[in-house]
């Protein structure tokens, strides 16, 4: 069981606003907004990992912890600066977590959710007492600048949670169908450099996926629907929300949408989306994180905010 004692994002300055891809490709303000809610979304010159170890900085500093009495630091990236060593590897070094694991996890989109959640039994099976769970990507580096039909969507950022083993998560999942692994890709090693994906079929997926996730959370955790007080999604487009607000007949301020500032960071996106939320936050709320993404995978973890 958890509790979480730090948050922290990166500070990125640079904003491009939808306009400003005009000068790259044929595209509009109006048809970036009105099909995805994104109005701008920050773009980096720092790498991955140097925006992770400044998202980690900031949740270690905020917990008043000294980075030794971290055991185990876990990046989710699809944007690392190397196959080896490890972003959380550079981030240990970065931060002195002398006596930490380290490792990245690759589930894309869901890769947040899919971390915190293995965090999570570390700390439920008194392995260690304090895990460092990050999202962080410099998607500016991966996408392909000429393609319209992906490269406005995305956007960089980083965002870290410090959990410490207490009482707090009351259920969590993760799940993966390979067999559609085609719908969503980024290559590596030189091959097929970019992210690709099938936008209509990504669409269907989602709002499939945040569904099941909603009705498995309530199921697992024995509560009913009106008893989650927010709903954290991975904040990939506005429509996907809004489409399952309305079927689940759960009122849309309860969702903590982002995406407009940020467009979609990928594993980054959750965390950065909890972090900004956290100051609406009340101690015994019931928080739903939900990611989905390439691989396909999806997940959620269900937890209560304590202050
Ligand atoms: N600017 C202007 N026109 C564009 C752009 C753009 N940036 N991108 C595509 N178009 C054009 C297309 O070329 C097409 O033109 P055509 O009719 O002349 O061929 C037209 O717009 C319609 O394209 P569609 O793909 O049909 O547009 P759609 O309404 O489906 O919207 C979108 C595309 C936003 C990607 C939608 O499919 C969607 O929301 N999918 C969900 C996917 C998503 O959010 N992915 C995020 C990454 S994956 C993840 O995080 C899990």
């Amino acid at each position: 069981m958890s509790k979480i004692i730090g948050i922290g994002k990166a500070n990125i300055s640079t904003t491009m606003s939808n306009e400003e891809w005009g000068a790259y490709v044929q595209t509009d303000d109006t048809w970036i907004r009105t099909r995805t809610g994104i109005e701008s979304r920050h773009i980096s010159e720092r790498s991955t990992t140097a925006l992770a170890v400044e998202a980690a900085r900031v949740a270690v500093e905020q917990s008043g912890l000294s980075a030794e009495q971290i055991g185990l630091i876990i990046v989710a990236t699809i944007s690392a600066d190397q196959m080896m060593p490890s972003t959380a590897a550079s981030v240990q070094a970065a931060i002195g977590a002398t006596d930490a694991m380290t490792f990245d996890l690759n589930a894309a989109c869901t890769g947040f959710i899919a971390a915190f959640n293995t965090a999570q039994q570390f700390l439920a099976n008194d392995v260690y007492e304090y895990a460092l769970v990050i999202g962080a990507e410099q998607l500016s580096s991966v996408i392909d600048w000429s393609d319209r039909n992906t490269c406005v969507l995305f956007g960089d950022g980083a965002g870290a949670v410090l959990i410490q083993r207490s009482l707090c998560f009351l259920a969590g999942e993760v799940f993966t169908r390979g067999d559609e692994m085609g719908v969503l890709t980024l290559g590596a090693k030189g091959k097929n450099p970019y992210i690709q994906m099938n936008g209509k079929e990504v669409f269907k997926f989602a709002t499939s996926v945040l569904t099941s996730c909603i009705e498995r959370a309530i199921m697992r955790a024995k509560i009913t629907e009106e008893a989650i007080d927010w709903i954290i999604p991975h904040q990939a487009n506005k429509r996907i929300i809004e489409y399952v607000a309305k079927k689940q007949k759960i009122p849309i301020e309860k969702f903590v949408l982002n995406l407009n500032r940020y467009g979609n960071t990928s594993a980054a996106s959750i965390p950065l989306a909890l972090v900004d939320a956290a100051p609406n936050f009340k101690s015994g709320d019931k928080i739903l994180l939900i990611g989905f993404g390439g691989g396909l995978t999806w997940g959620y973890s269900l937890i209560e905010w304590s202050e």
